[in-house]
């Protein structure tokens, strides 16, 4: 028995040692075969022993069962977010501003990259790897431990070089993803149908948020580490002490940090970074100037969401001339209409630039963007490229103007610019571009409640033609559903029990499930109230609509458009023909949802919804979406890096949520 544990941490060491000279010091000592062979051994071992495995052993990294939301971690320290220079004159007032405030004193800095990647925060206690999180608002963040237990640069036990393990470190990190690995996965993404990152960024923090860590595992995440959180049982005088420890504990820091001394060291790093930019294999944003000396970090002191002793200094965005080719009308899964400009393919930041976007039919009119016209284009903040200006000097009066077609070049459908939205939509419920979209919200719970028509089934009955429409689903017949693929002949007709279950609806659930824009099921509710019929409602015209309380100009008018639509007037039709009746009257629990009447107020990035999604997501629910915080608020939702809005709700102790804490919400 001693023998066996003895080699299972003769193991582990070994293993431990190989990753370090793999992941940290990039210097491999042992080949993946040989690697391989200990990590197996090590396998048997503890399947033979299962009460030797210990958390931090090398093989516990994956294997974890799939969770169904990520728990919410307070930090010990508030991660604080960084100020930004936008230039060298920036940068000067920065140093001055710290002169100012430690008069006579000698001040260091310490120069860093500005990684852009996600920041998590590593805690070790003893020296074991217990847990790591998000940044999330800065205050508390997502607990993501299972997937970071799978980056094998971040150690699960703290190499003990020379320093004994302190009680508690929390080490605070960007994760990343090197560009060429970013591409490689991409590829392998569309190779399996699946979409493509739009930039590593977001391929690193949707790789980071899976629930499942297996996922995690298989996607190549790396750390730079940089920071220092909570600390018990060791001390450090200088940031840059702190920065030599952490490779002797096994953690990845950056080799382009500098102590500098003089201004004049720092702008020559910020200017030699931003020069180097494209040679690095992953993306920066800047540089970070961080001052060195602890107690002299102590003094300048921190406002309310960055430090006075830190500064960003960003880069430029990187801008290139091209040409336009073409202009198409691009449609999304909400029906929304987005010009894209096709261009003569450029290379910006390492990346081969072919569209960009030009947002709207506005945007083309104010900036005058025309087909064959040469522009400016830009990568900011390392996303979808813009159009930043036209070069009118390079005209030669061959250059089209271009207006949103008023047709959909999907379906053929109307295209219309509701009033006051930036946006033309295209008004058919079964355009293509929408259709999968659409169906999934029509079976949905809160509308028709079809229960068993999953996104596979209806992906499947979509590609394979046998649904063109919401109302073909009422004439499905349980071999054909049989039919698709992995589908067994009970849950087919489980499916067929389910949807005739469904063609009582009320009108509001109904009204709720056509999906007209701006109208939810709390709208579906007061429709329902004020016209008791699909026919009334039908025949409504935009004055009746406008006059019912509780309907404005807006949505009156997306109604109109939409039973305006000749093919959606035939969808109804044919919903009629498939044996769907209204109920005479609703019971009224069933369209009030327990969240009716609330409001939420979003900020930051949430990695599930787009905003426009979230905002939809409590309508449909009869609750509000309000884009600032005050005291009537009930719920605060928050993303990654979220701004002011966090902090207001702290402030004014309004319910903050995590995405997920969200998701649990309007799912229950
Ligand atoms: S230090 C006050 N160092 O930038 C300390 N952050 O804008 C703040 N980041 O949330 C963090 N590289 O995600 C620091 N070398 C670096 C960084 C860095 C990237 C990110 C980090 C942070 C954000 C702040």
């Amino acid at each position: 028995m001693k023998n066996i544990q003895q080699r299972i941490a003769e193991l582990r060491r070994q293993i431990n040692t190989a990753n370090y000279h793999y992941y940290v010091l990039d210097n491999p000592t042992i080949s993946d075969a040989e690697y391989d062979r200990l990590m197996r051994e090590l396998q048997e071992l503890e399947a033979h022993h299962p009460e030797f495995i210990t958390p931090d052993s090398p093989t516990q990294r994956v294997g974890a069962q799939p969770l169904t939301g990520f728990g919410t971690v307070t930090h010990r320290i508030p991660l604080l977010s960084l100020d930004n220079a936008m230039n060298e004159g920036e940068l000067l007032d920065f140093f001055q501003r710290i002169q100012k405030a430690l008069p006579g004193e000698t001040v260091e800095f310490v120069a860093e990259p500005k990684i852009d990647g996600l920041a998590v925060e590593l805690v070790y206690e003893n020296g074991i790897f217990t847990g790591g999180s998000t940044r999330g608002d800065g205050f508390t963040g997502e607990d993501i431990s299972q997937n970071l237990k799978t980056i094998r640069a971040i150690p699960l036990t703290l190499r003990n070089a020379d320093i004994p393990a302190p009680e508690l470190l929390e080490v605070r990190g960007e994760v990343y993803m090197d560009r060429p690995d970013f591409e490689k996965l991409n590829e392998q993404q569309l190779a399996e149908g699946k979409p493509a990152f739009a930039n590593p960024r977001n391929s690193a923090a949707g790789s980071l948020r899976q629930l499942d860590a297996r996922i995690t595992a298989k996607r190549p995440l790396k750390i730079w580490c940089y920071s220092l959180g909570s600390c018990t049982g060791i001390s450090f005088e200088t940031h840059y002490e702190f920065l030599q420890t952490l490779p002797k504990w096994g953690f990845r820091v950056n080799p382009l940090i500098k102590l500098c001394k003089t201004r004049e060291e720092l702008l020559e790093y910020y200017h030699y970074i931003e020069s180097i930019r494209d040679s690095i294999a992953y993306d920066i944003d800047g540089v970070v100037f961080k001052v060195n000396s602890y107690a002299q970090q102590q003094a300048l002191g921190v406002k309310s969401r960055s430090p006075r002793w830190a500064i960003a200094g960003k880069f430029k965005a990187r801008q290139e001339v091209t040409r336009i080719l073409d202009i198409e009308a691009s449609v999304g899964r909400t029906g929304a209409i987005t010009p894209v400009a096709h261009l003569k393919p450029v290379s910006l930041g390492g990346v081969t630039v072919a569209n960009a976007t030009l947002h709207n039919q506005d945007e083309i009119d104010r900036k005058d963007i025309r087909i064959g016209d040469w522009v400016i284009i830009q990568r900011a903040g390392d996303v979808i490229p813009q159009v930043v200006k036209v070069i009118t000097e390079r005209r030669t009066g061959s250059e089209q103007k271009y207006t949103i077609p008023d047709r959909c070049p999907v379906c053929g459908g109307h295209v219309v610019r509701p009033e006051g939205e930036a946006k033309h939509r295209c008004q058919n419920m079964n355009c293509p571009a929408q259709l999968k979209g659409r169906i999934r919200h029509f079976v949905s719970k809160r509308a028709m409640d079809i229960e068993g028509l999953g996104e596979k089934i209806i992906d499947q009955m979509v590609d394979s033609g046998l649904v063109k429409n919401v109302a073909d689903i009422y004439f499905l017949k349980a071999e054909q559903i049989a039919a698709l693929e992995h589908l067994a002949v009970k849950s087919a007709q489980n499916i067929i029990d389910a949807i005739e279950k469904s063609r009582n609806p009320t009108l509001a659930h109904l009204v709720h499930a056509l999906g007209i824009p701006n109208v939810g099921e709390h709208m579906g509710k007061l429709l329902e109230q004020h016209f008791g019929t699909l026919e009334k409602l039908f025949e409504a015209d935009f004055d009746e609509l406008n006059q019912i309380e509780g309907v404005g100009p807006i949505v009156a008018q997306s109604i109109v458009d939409f039973f305006a639509e000749e093919k959606n007037r035939q969808t109804l039709q044919r919903l009629l023909e498939g044996g769907v009746r209204i109920q005479a009257t609703s019971s009224p629990e069933k369209t009030t949802h327990p969240l009716a009447g609330k409001t939420f107020v979003f900020t930051g990035s949430l990695a599930q919804f787009t905003r426009d999604e979230a905002k939809e997501t409590v309508e449909k629910l009869g609750a509000h979406a309000a884009s600032s915080v005050s005291k009537n608020t009930d719920y605060v939702v928050i993303g990654e890096s979220p701004g002011a809005k966090a902090d207001k709700a702290h402030k004014l102790g309004v319910k903050i949520l995590s995405e997920s804490e969200f998701r649990k919400l309007i799912d229950s």
